[in-house]
């Protein structure tokens, strides 16, 4: 198959991490016969600097017409006093292309037992996905500021809430059919639409599937204590934030988690694959200033975020198993990167990128010669 990406390196690690998720979808793309093209555009910071916007209008024009987008990170100290904020141009951008609902797998890895804060017997088997709202909420709100106070404005329609919630309860179908919405639902007024919502299309259009509520301040206790219970978790954007870098520790560090921010499948005759699901792939972490420029970041987000690309908007099932196979079977063999190696050492970014794509050579050849 044909498929047009765009990539978005964004800022600090972002650049370093999106070339390990490019040479992934470049090795899978000759591995398995897809023609897969990239067009790097620039993003937060860096597109600050040279277009004086966090987002130019080309850019997002770019990102309408492509079947993907590949993003790395945005943000830095040297724009913390820009008038024009790097957040911005992703805010921006979710918000254009309609991508409410923020998909956060969350799997441990053998490996991750010793890099994780959390007791090891609390972690195997952990496997749940935290489906994020992204287009809603506080974050979007009306806010103001004066010397003397400030505000941000929380608001959640039914019909923001309606389809994330569809979108969970039908990922939970193709798994164990449990859901957790998560809200605070004693205080607020947006939480107490969110359950009423929430429970109403679980009840009418969903009843194969289990769903409970939890208050987000209990469920930031009960996702250390008892991690495994899980198997869909939705939120609201704020709860999701916090929640999921929450999660990362369970999974022993941020730069291990992917995310896919998808919309409704658009139906475009004109387009080489007519009905396309554009989605936007990112690793859940920042820019991390701290190790920018070092060849240091964990790219395993990046390239996992990848795989979820080939398989929610290209449809390569198969290809992002095999991805997600790979990445696995590299840190099986011991491809740590310093943040997965608490004793001190670890290898680079470069170097665990290419841990991966052997695998992905290895794995290929197994399956030519048992054909
Ligand atoms: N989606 C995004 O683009 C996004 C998300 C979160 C934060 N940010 C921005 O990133 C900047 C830094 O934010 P932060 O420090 O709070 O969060 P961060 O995720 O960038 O870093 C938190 C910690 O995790 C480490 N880390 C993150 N990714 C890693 C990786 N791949 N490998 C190894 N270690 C990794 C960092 O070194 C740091 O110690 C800020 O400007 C923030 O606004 C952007």
């Amino acid at each position: 198959m044909r498929a047009d990406i765009v990539v978005l390196p964004g800022d600090g690690i972002g650049p370093e991490v999106t070339a390990a998720a490019v040479a992934t979808l470049e090795a899978v793309g000759r591995r398995f016969g897809h023609d897969v093209r990239f067009q790097s555009r620039l993003i937060g910071g860096a597109a600050i600097d040279a277009e004086g916007d966090a987002l130019s209008d080309a850019t997002l024009d770019a990102c309408r017409k492509a079947d993907a987008i590949l993003l790395g990170a945005v943000g830095g100290p040297r724009w913390a006093d820009s008038e024009i904020r790097p957040e911005q141009g992703l805010l921006r951008l979710r918000k254009e292309l309609g991508l409410y609902a923020n998909l956060r797998p969350v799997r441990t890895h053998p490996v991750a037992l010793t890099a994780s804060p959390i007791k090891p017997h609390l972690l195997v088997g952990v496997d749940f996905i935290v489906v994020r709202e992204l287009t809603g909420g506080v974050y979007f709100g009306a806010r103001t500021r004066t010397d003397a106070d400030a505000s941000d404005r929380c608001e959640y329609s039914v019909v923001e809430i309606e389809r994330v919630v569809r979108k969970a309860c039908a990922l939970a179908r193709a798994r164990r059919k449990y859901v957790v919405s998560v809200d605070k639902a004693n205080v607020l007024e947006t939480s107490r639409l969110w359950r009423q919502v929430a429970t109403r299309i679980a009840r009418d259009e969903f009843p194969d599937v289990r769903m409970e509520h939890q208050l987000v301040d209990s469920m930031a206790m009960h996702l250390l204590a008892k991690p495994r219970e899980y198997d869909v978790i939705v939120t609201e954007n704020m709860f999701g934030d916090i929640l999921t870098d929450e999660a990362s520790m369970l999974a022993g560090s941020m730069g291990l988690l992917p995310s896919a921010s998808l919309g409704e499948a658009r139906h475009d005759p004109g387009h080489s694959s007519p009905t396309r699901r554009i989605g936007l792939y990112e690793p859940i972490h920042g820019s991390a200033p701290d190790i920018a420029g070092r060849g240091l970041a964990n790219p395993c987000g990046a390239i996992l975020s990848a795989a979820m690309l080939l398989r929610h908007s290209l449809g390569l099932d198969g290809e992002a198993r095999w991805v997600e196979k790979a990445v696995a079977e590299a840190l099986d063999h011991g491809a740590l990167t310093a943040d997965l190696a608490p004793a001190g050492g670890g290898i680079g970014t470069e170097a665990m990128t290419r841990a991966v794509l052997a695998r992905i050579e290895i794995e290929h050849q197994a399956i030519e010669l048992r054909d």
